[in-house]
């Protein structure tokens, strides 16, 4: 089965970024780790970052013809964007929100998520651990659906 891993702004910086909130491990690492959890869960993965709203809805669009599931983590645009909710809305698979931090111990802007609203299930707090634990239980949905 197919998913795509999307992820938002500024996390190509990532490793450099706000290290005592993100971490170090970089977004090629975060791949790596995704595609090697693919691998053992019989997943076929597509990786992207883009820091442009557009790219990520064309990917959502992708996905819906192509996919059986989604994990996205949308970083900033989870607070804004009613472009990438409404893409997200018009897929039929299940999608899983993913945020490196604990969005809910930050700023209260980063509190609400357009993105929830869509999301078979959020996973914020746990580090980049939260995308191959994304990918387990995507695995589950998409196999009881199958
Ligand atoms: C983030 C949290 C967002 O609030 C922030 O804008 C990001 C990253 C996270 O992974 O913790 O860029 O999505």
């Amino acid at each position: 089965r197919l998913v795509f891993v999307l992820n938002g702004p500024n996390l190509n910086l990532l490793g450099k970024r706000q290290p005592h909130i993100y971490g170090y491990e970089t977004l090629a690492d975060i791949e790596a780790e995704c595609r090697r959890v693919g691998t053992e869960l019989g997943l076929d993965i597509r990786f992207h970052q883009s820091n442009a709203e557009h790219q990520i809805i064309d990917w959502i669009h992708e996905a819906r013809e192509i996919a059986a599931g989604i994990v996205i983590n949308p970083a900033a645009y989870t607070h804004t964007s009613v472009a990438i909710l409404d893409a997200l809305s018009t897929c039929e698979f299940p999608v899983i929100e993913v945020h490196i931090s604990n969005v809910h111990k930050r700023e209260s802007f980063r509190h609400h998520s357009y993105v929830s609203l869509v999301a078979s299930g959020v996973i914020a707090g746990f580090g980049t651990q939260g995308y191959p634990l994304a990918l387990q239980r995507l695995a589950k949905l998409t196999a009881d659906k199958a």
